[in-house]
């Protein structure tokens, strides 16, 4: 007996193609760091289209930590920073996500001082900050580590940004501590992701004078004073892949709304590839497959990279679509060290499917089997559901506290397009 203990589980019978239409979430690696950059605000910010997600809850918290007045109505936040004088985020909340860094750079922009600890989210591998420490230190910032963790002070007063990996993390803090330096700032060998150009749009909807986002290199002018102003976060791309992913394994039509096509023009590709019919328009995108028409494995090697790479964080969805294909497909996962966890839970699910190092060969077989199944990060849980919604039978899909991070009900989108998908809290088996 667990005392009462329940754990939430979802229970998906698969083989119902899915039918529909749905508006995308706002994105969550988006509404972050512009969660964050609120901090840099000189009046209310309101941000329209914002998940409700347990990640959102978390910055929200750290927020209200640091001073500010910070609160979510539906999808509809509001922060004003006015009050906020803090300057040290707490270890519980460091480690509730990794983007917790992402306050580093506004703090000492806005304070002049930052205590954090290392943030947590380390179930993809090695999740080091040395870059976003760099960036802060070529800002003009003193960092200094330590067993408890990160103490920085100065405020920043500009300057040029060298980054050796285009880091989405280190790039974003970048942004951010150099729209509060006094001085002129340059960042080389930036990200280039979507979200890095909707962090731009928010900064500059305050007053900032940001530019280049999209691009290797993004300038900012210092010395800026900000206001306050409203914003709408860009629809979610890898929940749009997700969802789509879920298409392609139980078959149907599917439109999706609200997101730019463009933001997954790579993953997009590979579901053609696979034989799945895509059509996307300004603001939706498309996607069809017949089930008796089985996907096809795809046959050139699925690389994840920086954008406009292939998005690692669609990899593992993507991966559970063609785990039912005919024949073979190999992806090679570049951005992470350990992101193939999803797929012994595939394998119990029957996927015929082996790692070695960076690489996972995908035997296609005809179809999966339904089973109980344990998500064991973010997008492996969303890879789980994908394959729940292709396979024979019905899935119980456990590990929802990592789902919930990134997914706003889940079961409730996969219902909306016809799938059949319910939560329930059940006590654990006893070990
Ligand atoms: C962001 O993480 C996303 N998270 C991740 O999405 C996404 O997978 C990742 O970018 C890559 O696109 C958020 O935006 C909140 P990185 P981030 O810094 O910023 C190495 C999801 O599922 N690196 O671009 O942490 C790092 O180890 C999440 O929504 C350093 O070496 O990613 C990794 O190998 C998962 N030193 C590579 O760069 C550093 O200082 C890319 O990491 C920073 C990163």
């Amino acid at each position: 007996m667990w005392g009462g203990f329940t754990m939430s589980v979802l229970y998906i019978r698969g083989g119902k193609p899915l039918e529909g239409e749905l508006t995308v979430q706002g994105a969550k690696n988006s509404v972050l760091p512009i969660l964050a950059a609120c901090l840099l605000a000189g009046g209310p910010v309101e941000l329209d289209n914002c998940p409700r997600l347990t990640d959102v809850a978390a910055a929200l918290g750290i927020l209200r930590h640091l001073g500010c007045q910070a609160g979510q109505e539906g999808h509809v936040i509001t922060v004003d920073p006015r009050g906020a004088e803090g300057s040290a985020v707490s270890e519980e909340q460091m480690r509730s996500m990794r983007s917790s860094i992402i306050f580093l750079g506004p703090l000492l922009a806005r304070t002049g001082q930052a205590r954090l600890t290392y943030p947590g989210g380390c179930e993809l591998g090695a999740r080091p900050i040395d870059l976003h420490l760099s960036a802060i230190r070529a800002l003009g910032c003193q960092v200094t580590e330590d067993a408890g963790g990160i103490y920085c002070r100065g405020r920043p007063v500009g300057g040029e940004v060298y980054l050796t990996l285009p880091s989405v993390g280190a790039t974003e803090n970048a942004m951010l501590c150099a729209v509060g330096a006094s001085g002129d700032s340059t960042i080389v060998n930036a990200a280039r992701e979507p979200e890095i150009v909707d962090l731009q749009g928010f900064l500059n909807a305050l007053g900032a004078r940001v530019r280049g986002a999209g691009s290797g290199v993004i300038t900012v002018e210092g010395g800026r004073r900000l206001g306050g102003g409203h914003y709408t976060v860009m629809g979610d791309r890898i929940v749009a892949a997700t969802l789509l992913a879920g298409v392609a394994a139980a078959g149907g039509h599917v439109a999706l709304r609200g997101v730019d096509w463009r933001s997954l023009a790579t993953v997009l590709s590979v579901f053609h590839q696979a034989g799945c019919q895509v059509a996307s328009g300004e603001d939706r995108v498309e996607l069809a497959r017949d089930p008796s028409c089985p996907l096809q494995a795809v046959r050139e090697i699925i690389h994840t990279a920086p954008y406009p790479g292939f998005p690692t964080d669609a990899q593992a969805p993507v991966m559970a679509a063609l785990a039912a294909s005919r024949g073979s497909t190999w992806f090679e996962e570049n951005m992470f060290d350990s992101r193939y966890r999803h797929v012994a839970e595939l394998r119990n699910m029957g996927a015929d499917i082996t790692v070695r190092g960076r690489t996972a060969l995908v035997r296609g077989v005809e179809r999966l089997h339904g089973a109980r199944v344990a998500a064991a990060d973010l997008r492996g849980g969303g890879a789980l559901a994908v394959a729940a919604l292709g396979a024979r039978g019905e899935s119980v899909l456990s590990g929802l506290h990592h789902v919930d991070r990134g997914y706003e009900c889940l079961e409730g989108m996969l219902r909306q397009l016809g799938g059949q998908a319910r939560r329930e809290e059940e006590e654990p088996a006893a070990s």
